[in-house]
């Protein structure tokens, strides 16, 4: 293995895109930022300066930082912030981890144009399980808002209103010429008839899950979340916040200019930026200017985005086998959602907040991972996190068959703890309160497999008949589907403290976020060391 060294120099930068220019936050200058390469088990050091008057962090989004959590960097969770003019040192292996993964700012919504993807390559020699393709593309999903993003936020806030939405999507940090300004370029990607690529495919945006197609082209996905899949051949991809794939894409026309596009999935009355990003698939061979042209799926294409997740089954191969823990030691039921509470001080006397079990969490001042290395949770976190909602309620009725009682929720800072190599399963359970709406679910520290899901109400009696153990998909991030439930199981070997929320970021700012405290294990390896010497203070 080897050490990858690569310099994180947080700066300000103006960019220009929908015919208006702002000053963003970057990460080298670059949006989207720098791309991190190494091989699996290889060890990566990032030096992070901060130059600019936010303070920042760098979450490595489905690195399972095994034993490394005070790298892992969720604002308050794992670090304090590095400060203006600070300095950090990430530091982390990529331990039995190959494939697609994206860093991203885990602080506010810096992400926004903070991020860049993780490619892992197998150690030297190794082979990939599917046909070796002639070259790799990467290609980043983004939103954009003309106006700066931490205000947007920021607004949203102070008023209890929801923030604005987004003014456009990206590919690869450009949002295409349907954008509205007609200096918008697109994303190109060129290509050969006859050969292979493979496509690391990244959705790095901030509150949308989105739709990626390729007219007359068929990709077929062979990883997710950094995952080896059974691969299957599919006409449009759908991807989370937070989720990534790889895709084999065969050039097989043999010429011709095709458009590529990425639009929202929203299967509610929840408002969304529906704007379509588009960008080019270029044959060399391009005797035309004609462009060739796909319908996008409907915003509200609800078959689509199912389909697509269930066709997800993990390799299970003699090198790549599936270990689905079959013994639960924690059973546990997450009902997630979004509803209001008071406030005195917001516009309509109400906010919006997001919730698991009624509890709508609360960001601490002061980091939960180092408050627990040092035995000072005291005033800054409990360990009593509900492992089931308060009030039973109905998940799928609407309003109407929903006790008011559930919408208020109780704020807290709690965590759920779980002894070293405990099994853990749970089932999160969308809720209806508010709105039904899709929740892309992100766990830090650990992967899980995605054992089953469903519509309606789980039925305990009847539903865990039908889980899969024995291919599910293995993944950081997974999709609770509108007013249905997702049924996950994990092992809790990576002691630390980690994160667990909704990856659109309008939801975890809401609330929709807990954490799980893992404990120390008795052997010399099943610790958490010592925080190292630069970790910054609050
Ligand atoms: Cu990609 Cu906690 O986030």
């Amino acid at each position: 293995a080897n050490i990858r060294h690569y310099k994180f120099n947080v700066l300000m930068k103006n960019m220009t895109k929908l015919c208006s220019t702002k000053p963003i936050v970057t990460i080298n200058g670059k949006f989207p930022g720098p791309t991190l390469y190494a091989r699996e088990d290889d060890n990566v050091i990032v030096n992070l300066t901060n130059n600019v008057s936010y303070n920042v962090t760098i979450h490595w989004h489905g690195v399972k930082q095994l034993r490394t959590g005070w790298s892992d960097g969720p604002a308050y969770i794992t670090q304090c912030p590095v400060q203006p003019g600070g300095t950090f040192i990430y530091n982390f292996t990529l331990t039995g981890q190959r494939g697609t993964l994206l860093w991203h700012a885990h602080i506010s919504w810096l992400r926004a144009t903070v991020h860049g993807a993780i490619v892992i390559l197998p150690k030297r020699g190794v082979p990939y399980p599917f046909p070796r393709p002639h070259t790799q593309k990467i290609i980043v999903f983004g939103e954009w808002w003309k106006s700066d993003v931490e205000n947007v936020i920021k607004q949203s806030t102070q008023s209890g209103l929801p923030p604005n939405l987004s003014d456009a999507h990206t590919i690869n940090g450009l949002t295409g010429p349907l954008a509205g300004c007609n200096n918008s370029h697109g994303y190109t990607l060129h290509v050969e008839t006859g050969k292979n690529y493979l496509l690391r495919i990244i959705n790095a945006a901030v509150n949308d899950e989105l739709f990626f197609k390729i007219a007359q082209h068929k990709l077929t996905v062979v990883e997710a979340d950094a995952s080896y899949t059974k691969p299957f051949t599919t006409e449009t991809l759908f991807l989370g916040p937070g989720q990534t794939a790889n895709a084999i894409l065969t050039a097989n026309h043999p010429k011709g200019n095709f458009l590529m596009t990425i639009s929202p999935f929203m299967d509610t009355v929840v408002p969304v930026d529906n704007a379509t990003a588009t960008a080019f698939l270029r044959y060399k061979n391009i005797t035309t200017k004609s462009l060739i042209m796909s319908k996008t799926p409907p915003i509200n294409a609800t078959s689509i985005a199912q389909n697509f997740s269930d066709a997800l089954r993990s390799l299970n191969s003699r090198d790549y086998p599936t270990n689905v823990p079959l013994k639960i030691d924690h059973s546990l039921f997450f009902a997630i959602g979004v509803g209001v509470n008071p406030c005195s001080t917001c516009i309509n006397g109400t906010k919006t907040i997001a919730d698991i079990n009624n509890v709508t969490f609360v960001m601490p001042t002061t980091a939960l991972l180092q408050a627990h290395y040092f035995n000072k949770s005291q005033g800054v976190f409990t360990d009593d996190f509900p492992g089931r909602p308060l009030t039973p309620f109905d998940y799928t009725g609407g309003n109407s068959s929903t006790p008011l009682s559930n919408l208020q929720t109780k704020n807290g800072t709690q965590v759920y703890r779980l002894e070293f190599n405990a099994t853990v399963q749970i089932i999160i359970q969308g809720t209806s309160v508010i709105a039904p709406e899709s929740h892309p679910t992100h766990l830090h520290g650990s992967n899980f497999f995605v054992v089953g899901k469903g519509l309606g109400n789980f039925d305990p009696l009847m539903d865990p008949k039908k889980f899969n153990l024995v291919d599910p998909v293995e993944r950081n991030t997974v999709s609770v589907p509108t007013a249905g439930w997702t049924a996950i199981r994990f092992i809790a070997d990576n002691p630390g403290v980690w994160f667990f929320h909704c990856h659109l970021e309008v939801h975890t700012s809401w609330g929709l976020k807990m954490a799980f405290l893992v404990e120390d294990g008795k052997g010399s390896n099943e610790k958490l060391p010592p925080p190292p010497s630069d970790l910054p203070k609050c």
